[in-house]
């Protein structure tokens, strides 16, 4: 006989669910960046970035197959990780708004062989990167990209934003986690 609680553990979960499990691994955030036929920049929040190989040097991203930023970085075969620091959460912010304004509203520039916008002031290390291939998983699409360039400007802060537990929080100098708010 099956009891109430092996019961609930059959039961799918939902996406309410699966957001507070996911809420349990904080992250570090980066914005995505890609330029469009049409030269225009793109850009969105992410927090799904993975690294998986060394050699050669790859990471993955899983990105809202809807996005216009996903659009972007398939039609041109390439795209920019902005890493943010922990002075730069309005722009995390910004990035995951939806606002159409993004990039009037940050400062942001196309360094020679960039392979999107690199974020000029909220990023403390950025990747160029070229899509190997992707591939559609439910409403999101897992894009692999071969990492051929990295940079690391000298900003501001260079301690990496984090996010988890459904609120932003700065890496910490010493002790416990910051939040930010
Ligand atoms: C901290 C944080 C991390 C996020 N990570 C992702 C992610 O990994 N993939 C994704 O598709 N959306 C992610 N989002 C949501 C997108 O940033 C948001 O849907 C954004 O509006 C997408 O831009 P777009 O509408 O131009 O595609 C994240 C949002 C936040 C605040």
């Amino acid at each position: 006989m099956t009891t109430p609680e092996a019961a609930a553990h059959r039961v799918p979960a939902g996406e309410r669910d699966f957001r507070s499990l996911m809420s349990r691994f904080p992250t570090g955030v980066v914005v995505i960046g890609a330029l469009d036929g049409a030269g225009r920049p793109w850009g969105m929040t992410c927090s799904s970035l993975c690294g998986v190989s060394l050699d050669p040097p790859t990471l993955l991203v899983c990105l809202r197959s809807a996005s216009p930023t996903l659009r972007a970085l398939t039609g041109t075969g390439t795209f920019s990780v902005n890493f943010l620091h922990h002075g730069a959460r309005y722009v995390a912010e910004l990035f995951s708004s939806g606002d159409p304004d993004r990039f009037l509203r940050t400062e942001w520039h196309l360094p020679e062989l960039a392979g999107g916008p690199h974020l000029r002031d909220a990023a403390h290390a950025v990747g160029d990167c070229r899509v190997e291939s992707t591939q559609q998983v439910g409403d999101h699409t897992i894009v692999l990209g071969r990492v051929l360039r990295t940079r690391f400007p000298a900003t501001a802060g260079d301690a990496p934003l984090l996010y988890g537990l459904r609120r932003y929080a700065a890496w910490p100098s010493e002790g416990s986690v910051v939040p930010t708010d």
